[in-house]
């Protein structure tokens, strides 16, 4: 595994990494093409596919179109699993009408998928006028290229994010406005949501820039650790594989349908609750400590 690097740069694979060949395209029923890890046995947007997924998930429902209209300052989206850049450019694309600058900054601890998408955009479909950008991404870690009436800034950051997270770097970087966490499932990649992941992104937020975030994810387990971390927490909406996903963010009115007492009353009884505290996937119940600090988060007052 790569540490985490100090600024964005191409980082040759090396003995280890995933490489193109560890990827597939999988046909879904729509007639869409996803990606999908060999190695993880998941597809990374299975139903309705990666533009349709993303469109719902992070623009859609994150009111990306309303949060960027009159905005003066840039725009900063984190982009965490980059994968083969679906989300990243679905997010681009919603937002080229708009006056606000952007600046996505990616995270992947490999960029083999990205490789693998670029080799396969064809069937993809959705490089199509960002293919330049997406290859100098590849090959600089950094590219800025005109997205509507504005640049957008576009960085890459090749590290394991939990790392990433802890280091000096983390600080450093522009704060998001909009977060889409889109690593594999909790009980591939438990390293990637972990309380001690949400409760280190929560810190790093800008607390005067209000922040949303969204994942496919709708289990109990990362909804408590998401309000565990200090976030408000709602329901999202569904995107084909599920009939709801997740949604959070810095400030409660960017939550459409907050989470409420019948459902912390749920949490209470599930078997699956409890925050991943260490990198291992585990099913468990709350424990006293986590009930009593759901019960005091001021979405429940
Ligand atoms: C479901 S895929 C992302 C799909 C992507 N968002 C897209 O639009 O194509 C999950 C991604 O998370 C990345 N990932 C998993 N564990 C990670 C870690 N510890 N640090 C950084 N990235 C990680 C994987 O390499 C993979 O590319």
């Amino acid at each position: 595994m790569k540490t985490a690097a100090s600024s964005p740069a191409p980082v040759p694979t090396t003995p280890g990494d995933p490489t193109p060949t560890d990827y597939g395209l999988v046909r879904l029923a729509n007639g869409v093409y996803s990606v999908r890890s060999l190695a993880e046995g998941e597809t990374f947007h299975p139903v309705i596919g990666p533009v349709a997924e993303a469109e719902a998930l992070y623009c859609r429902q994150l009111r990306l179109t309303e949060r960027l209209a009159g905005l003066r300052e840039e725009f900063v989206v984190w982009d965490v699993g980059l994968g083969a850049a679906a989300n990243a450019l679905t997010v681009l694309r919603a937002a080229r009408a708009a006056s606000a600058k952007m600046r996505v900054i990616s995270f992947d601890r490999t960029a083999a998928a990205l490789r693998f998408g670029l080799e396969h955009a064809a069937a993809l479909g959705y490089f199509t006028e960002y293919e330049t950008a997406a290859r100098a991404l590849l090959t600089a870690g950094r590219c800025t290229f005109p997205n509507g009436p504005q640049p957008a800034h576009w960085e890459l950051w090749l590290a394991d994010f939990p790392t990433w997270l802890a280091q000096p770097a983390a600080q450093r970087l522009p704060k998001p406005h909009l977060v889409m966490f889109d690593a594999f499932s909790p009980a591939r990649n438990p390293a990637m949501w972990t309380q001690t992941v949400f409760a280190g992104l929560h810190r790093l937020l800008d607390p005067g820039r209000a922040c949303s975030m969204a994942t496919y994810s709708r289990s109990t387990l990362l909804r408590v650790s998401w309000l565990v971390a200090g976030f408000f927490v709602g329901t999202g909406q569904g995107t084909g594989e599920k009939e709801e996903t997740t949604v959070a963010a810095t400030r409660p009115e960017l939550i459409a349908q907050p989470l409420d007492r019948r459902w912390l009353q749920r949490a209470r009884r599930s078997t699956s609750a409890e925050p991943l505290w260490t990198p291992v996937y585990r099913q468990a119940p709350l424990t006293a400590e986590t009930w009593e600090r759901l019960r005091a988060h001021p979405q429940f007052g």
